[in-house]
This record gives structure tokens, C-alpha cells and sequence, in this order.
């Protein structure tokens, strides 16, 4: 098993071992940090795992449960790296848009930017003030991230002058998830902690109490 893995220029996830598996006559535990950790300086995250219960039943062969943790872990390397971040221009807007990013569009709203900044275009950055915070619970997934909108004139010599800040609070909600119907539908942008020549089907996957489930049947090629 890896230990640990390097995801891009900005994180890596730290996979080792928290304590000596634990073996039965009838199943294997293993414990795992899972925990995302900057590439540039590494410090440990203000927030401490949750304890995870894993539901009794045994259809499947192999069971991973991921905790709320791995993904604030995450989104806290992310967000202080700056890397949540997104720069709306003027060509990017759909066409047919009924708002357009220039100052005579803004002046429907503020009527003086039109005056100050006649015919210009107008760019919006969207960005994360805080770490997004995930919260898995058995009915579903909530995502909490606070984002800030900052707008700017773009003058014709390209110079950028702000225009305001927008700060709001987004709450973002899924509906509990459903078994997969089949295996190429969790195509994770993660790397999971799997030994080589394992081939997982049957996927099946459930929120608990701070933490996904992953289930499956195992195939070794
Ligand atoms: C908008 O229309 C232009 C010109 O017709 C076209 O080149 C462009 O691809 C379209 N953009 C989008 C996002 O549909
Ligand atoms: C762009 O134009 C503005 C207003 O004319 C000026 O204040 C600014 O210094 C210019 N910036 C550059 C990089 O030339």
C-alpha cells in the first residue's frame, strides 16, 4: 500500500497506517490517515477526524469508508494554496446572456460606474474565503463554501480597478446517494489507497454519519 501520494503541484495525500491491522478469522481492518497535506509546508489541519461506525451488514468483500476529514482536509490545502479560485471575463458569459460583464450592463444596478467607466468590460473573481466544509450524514451530503465575488474594470490599457466585494454563503446539498449501477460511474479524481492487480465491481455507495462508504466485490488480475 502507498503511503503516500502526490495528487499535483499543490497536494499530496498522506495514506499510512494508524495502527496495526487488525485481523480476525473472518475479516481485516485497516486503519488509514487520509488526510491531504501541502506540498510547500506542511502543517497539521485545525480539525481532528470523526469517529466513523460502520454499518454491521457484509454483502460485499471489501468495504472503505471515507471520513468528512479527507475531503476538508482537502478543501482547506486547496483553499489556502488559492487555488479556489475562478476569473469571469466578458467572452466567457453564454450567448444570448441577458447580463453581460461590461459597465453599461452593471450601470442597470450602479448607475455611477457607467458614468465613471464608460464602455468597458467588467471581470468578476470568484473565489473561496474560507475552507469548504463538507458534512456527510445518512440523509445526504451538505457543502458549505463562503464564497467572495470581487469585480473590476478592465480599462483599455488592460489595468484592472476594483469595483466592489461581494461576500456570500452558499449551501450546497445532495440527496443520499444511491448503489451504483455500475463501476465506470466513480471515476474518483483521487487516487484510492488499493494494492496493485485489484479490480473492484459490484460498487456500492452510502452516506453514514461523516463518512462515505465505498463497498465492493474484488477481482485479482
Ligand atoms: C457564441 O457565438 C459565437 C458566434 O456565433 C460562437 O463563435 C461561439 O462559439 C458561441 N459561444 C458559445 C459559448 O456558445
Ligand atoms: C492604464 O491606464 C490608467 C488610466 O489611464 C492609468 O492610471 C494606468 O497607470 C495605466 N496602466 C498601465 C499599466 O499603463
Amino acid at each position: 500500500l502507498p503511503m503516500t501520494t502526490q495528487i499535483d503541484a499543490v497536494a499530496g495525500i498522506d495514506y499510512r497506517l494508524v495502527a496495526p491491522p487488525i485481523t480476525t478469522a473472518e475479516n481485516l481492518d485497516g486503519q488509514l490517515k487520509g488526510e491531504f497535506f501541502s506540498q510547500a509546508h506542511r502543517s497539521p489541519p485545525p480539525f481532528t477526524p470523526p469517529a466513523m461506525a460502520f454499518p454491521e451488514d457484509h454483502d460485499r468483500m471489501v468495504y472503505l469508508g471515507i471520513s468528512d476529514y479527507f475531503f476538508n482536509t482537502a478543501g482547506l490545502v486547496y483553499q489556502e494554496a488559492g487555488a479556489l479560485k475562478l476569473t469571469l471575463q466578458d467572452h466567457m458569459m453564454p450567448n444570448g446572456s441577458k447580463f453581460l460583464l461590461t459597465t453599461k450592463s452593471l450601470g442597470n444596478v450602479l448607475p455611477q460606474v457607467t458614468k465613471m467607466f464608460p464602455n468597458m468590460k467588467v471581470q468578476l473573481q470568484v473565489s473561496v474565503s474560507t475552507p469548504p466544509q463538507l458534512n456527510t450524514q445518512p440523509t445526504g451530503l451538505t457543502l458549505t463554501p463562503k464564497l467572495e465575488v470581487q469585480a473590476f474594470v478592465v480599462l483599455p490599457n488592460s489595468s484592472l480597478v476594483p469595483l466592489f466585494l461581494l461576500s456570500m454563503d452558499k449551501m450546497v446539498g445532495t440527496r443520499p446517494c444511491q448503489p451504483l449501477p455500475r463501476a465506470e460511474k466513480l471515476k474518483t479524481a483521487f487516487p484510492l489507497p488499493m494494492p496493485a492487480r485489484v479490480q473492484l465491481y459490484n460498487l456500492l455507495l452510502q452516506s453514514h454519519q461523516n463518512f462515505l462508504q465505498i463497498g465492493a466485490d474484488v477481482n485479482l488480475m
